[in-house]
Order: structure tokens, then sequence, then C-alpha cells
């Protein structure tokens, strides 16, 4: 198991599952080569051998905010701890660039990826203002650095 960035000469697996998990939007290349291109995006895959076995995509809100745009494990890798290796990763990355808060959007129905969530201390935050395919979408959200209002 080894995570890192993804590289453009992973375009085939990456529209392989974002097809597949978030087929609200068209994963077309040009679509996803600009999206590996943007600053203000990262991406890590998680790798199992030579098997892209999932994904985490982070936003640059602003300097001190960031999101988690998107995280998805490929069905068959499921309930082996993939998804929790990647935002553990994900997040001491955002640590690292001084990142002190990260949300992101999840639909309400997502029972599992709430619990995901929940467990890596996010809490629910807000609705979001406007819904997908129908769906409310929650706001959930994580401050990083606990600061020492003390000192
Ligand atoms: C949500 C998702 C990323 C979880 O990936 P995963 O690698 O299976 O997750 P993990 O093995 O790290 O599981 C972590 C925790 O999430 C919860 N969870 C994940 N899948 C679950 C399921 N099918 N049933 C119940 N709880 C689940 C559990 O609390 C689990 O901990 P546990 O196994 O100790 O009980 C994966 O199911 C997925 O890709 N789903 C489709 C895309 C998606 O919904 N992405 C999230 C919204 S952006």
């Amino acid at each position: 198991m080894k995570i890192s960035s993804v590289e453009k000469n992973d375009l085939i697996p990456l529209k392989k599952i974002l097809s597949k998990e978030f087929s609200y939007l068209k994963w077309d290349p040009a679509f996803i080569e600009n999206r590996l291109s943007d600053p203000s995006l990262k991406m890590f895959k998680l790798m199992e051998g030579k098997k892209f076995v999932g994904f985490i995509e982070l936003e640059f809100m602003d300097e001190l905010t960031a999101r988690i745009n998107g995280l998805a494990v490929k069905n068959g890798f499921r309930r082996q701890g993939h998804a929790k290796k990647l935002i553990d990763f994900a997040l001491a990355f955002l640590e690292s660039t001084g990142i002190e808060e990260v949300n992101l959007l999840v639909r309400k129905s997502n029972q599992h990826a709430k619990k995901l969530y929940e467990s890596k201390g996010f809490y629910l935050a807000g609705i979001h203002d406007r819904k997908i395919q129908g769906e409310t979408i929650e706001v959930y959200a994580k401050p990083l650095a606990e600061k020492d209002y003390l000192n």
C-alpha cells in the first residue's frame, strides 16, 4: 500500500473511478488533465502494487481553508481502512501547508461516508446552499491546528 500524488499517466484508472462514483459530472480526459495541473487542487492515489485502488482530491479554498472535493475506494478494496489512510495522509499534508480548517460536502444519505468522516473528527457544520441530483448536501468541517489561546 502506497499513497502518492496522482500523475497524468494515471488518467485511465482515474477516469474510470471518477465516472463511476461521481457520475453527475462528465469526466472527459481534458477536464481531468486540467484539474491535475490546477495549482489550487491536489490529488493523491492509493496503490496496492500496480493497482489503482482509490484517490482523494483536495482543493485550497483560501490561505487557511481547504476542502476534500472527492474520495473514493474501488469496490472490492473497501472496508480495509484505505479511505481512512487517504484521509490521514491528506490531513497531514494539509497541516504541513499551514491549512487550519478542512471542510467537505457529502450527500445527506451517504451514511457510510458520514460515519467515516465523523470517525476522523469531522462534524456537521451546515447544509450546502444547493442540492446535487435532487439530494440535500451536508457540509462537514474539521479544525486542523488546535490553537493555544492561553499564550
Ligand atoms: C466511502 C468510501 C470512500 C469508504 O472507503 P473504505 O476504504 O471502504 O473505508 P474504510 O475501510 O477506511 O472505512 C472507514 C470507516 O467508514 C465506515 N464505513 C465505510 N464503508 C462502510 C460500509 N459499507 N458500511 C458501514 N460503515 C462503513 C466505517 O465506519 C468504517 O470503519 P470500520 O470499518 O472500522 O467500521 C467508499 O465506500 C467509497 O468509495 N464509496 C463511494 C464514493 C463515496 O461515497 N465517497 C465519499 C463521498 S465524497
